[in-house]
This record gives structure tokens, sequence and C-alpha cells, in this order.
């Protein structure tokens, strides 16, 4: 009996395996270890609530504000109510300053071959606006910006993976929510965005954004994933888990 449930769920397993789609995954290396990491500054209007650490680099810590950062004694991080985790920049103390210059090369490094991906299975689906959409595993490529007017299912095993390459700016309506279906895993979606990311008040979204330029997630977002900018991230009470 134990054996066949054993048998049984490998089988699964393996099925499960053998049908994941989409495209090989995205290697964020040490920026991993971030919930939100940012070149350039990180604000927040109180109060967020962000799960896991955030990190500067190369900005010094005068570009986190809104945090009411408190330091730790050993000068290598500090901490904020308003995160569970480590508050990181590149002007604590070593070895912070060079592990944040890693995980700002493998952010780099990760955006670069997302956005680098080719043949992709879609192409300027539906004109970029996404709403009312399900999104099945595959690369997808926007060569403008897309919207979301309304929400939008991402549905998908549990091993099945999505690149979502927007060479303009990332939009979300006020309101808007992101829905995973049939097992879809956050951290297998990948919005890889070449423009600004505006987050409108009260949305939701699913997935790792590697954002070239701002990331703005605006009165009461919230976000299942990770935001990772080569420029800033403005939070307004906005929640962010990892
Ligand atoms: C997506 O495109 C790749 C490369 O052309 C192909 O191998 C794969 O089967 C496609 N996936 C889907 C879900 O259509």
């Amino acid at each position: 009996m134990l054996a066949n449930i054993v048998y049984i769920a490998l089988g699964l397993l393996s099925v499960d395996s053998a049908f994941a789609t989409g495209p090989s995954a995205v290697n964020l290396g040490t920026a991993a270890g971030f919930t939100i990491l940012a070149e350039a500054g990180i604000s927040t209007v109180p109060p967020s609530a962000i799960t896991g650490n955030i990190g500067v680099s190369p900005i010094a810590a005068i570009a986190l504000t809104g945090f009411s950062l408190t330091a730790d004694p050993s000068g290598t991080f500090s901490t904020s109510n308003q995160v569970v985790g480590k508050v990181f920049a590149a002007s604590y103390t070593s070895p912070t300053p060079s592990q944040l210059t890693t995980a700002v090369s493998d952010m780099s490094t990760a955006f670069t071959d997302a956005t680098g991906r080719v043949n992709p299975n879609f192409t300027n689906l539906n004109d970029g606006e996404i709403g009312l959409l399900t999104l099945t595993p595959g690369l997808y490529k926007w060569t403008g910006g897309v919207t979301a007017a309304t929400g939008f299912t991402i549905s998908g095993l549990v091993t099945d993976t999505w690149i979502f390459q927007i060479a303009g700016t990332l939009t979300l309506s006020a309101a808007v929510q992101a829905t995973l279906s049939g097992g879809a895993l956050a951290k297998n979606i990948i919005w890889v965005v070449s423009g600004s990311v505006d987050l409108g008040a009260g949305s939701h979204l699913e997935g790792v954004v590697l954002a070239k330029t701002a990331i703005t997630a605006q009165t009461g977002t919230s976000v299942n994933g990770r935001l990772l900018s080569q420029t800033n991230v403005a939070l307004q009470v906005a929640t962010i888990v990892a």
C-alpha cells in the first residue's frame, strides 16, 4: 500500500517535470537574497511591510528614505520596523559593500539573460493589454509597453516558467489583481522591463521584476515576488513578500 502510494507519487512527479513548459530558469545569483535591490535608492511612505532583505548599491544608505533605520552594532546592516529582514547599503561596514557589488552584478546579469532570450512564443500579445488574459507558460515579448486595466491570470504547473520581456513600461491600473492558478509559482515568473514599472494603488503583482529603471508601488500595492531595479524603488504603504 505504502509502496503503491510512493510509486504513484513518483509517477506524478515525473509526469509533472516531463510536461514542464516555458523557458529555462533565469539565474538571479546572489540577488535572490534580496526582496528589493536597487542601485539608486529605495523609498517608502510608511507603513510598508517587506518580508526579506533589502539593499542599495552603489548608492550609500542616504538613499534609503522613510525606513527610520536602526544601525546594527556590527555596522554591516540596519533594521526597520517596516522590514522583516536586514537592510543593507554600500556605505556600511565590510563585507557588506563587496557583497552588494556582487548582488548588483548578478541582478544585471539576470536582466541581460532574461531580456536576451530569443524565439518568443508570443509577440506583442493583445497589443500589450493583458487584462482578462490567462497567460500560459512561455517566453513573451512586447516591443512596446504592457498595461493591465483589469485582472489577469498566470496559469501553469509548479514547474512551469514564464519570462515577460517588455521593451516599454509595465503599468497595472489601480486595484488590478494578478492571480496564479494550477500551481504556478511567483519565483518562476520573470518580468524583465526596460521602461519604468508602475503598480497602481491597491494592485497585486506576482513574480520577480527585473527593471532597467524605476519601480513605483503605489498606495496599498502588494507584490508576491521581488523588485530588482537598476535605479529606484518607491513604495507607498506597500506589502512586498519574497
Ligand atoms: C515556446 O517556444 C520554444 C522555442 O521555439 C518551444 O520550444 C516551446 O515548445 C514553446 N512553448 C510553448 C508553450 O509553446
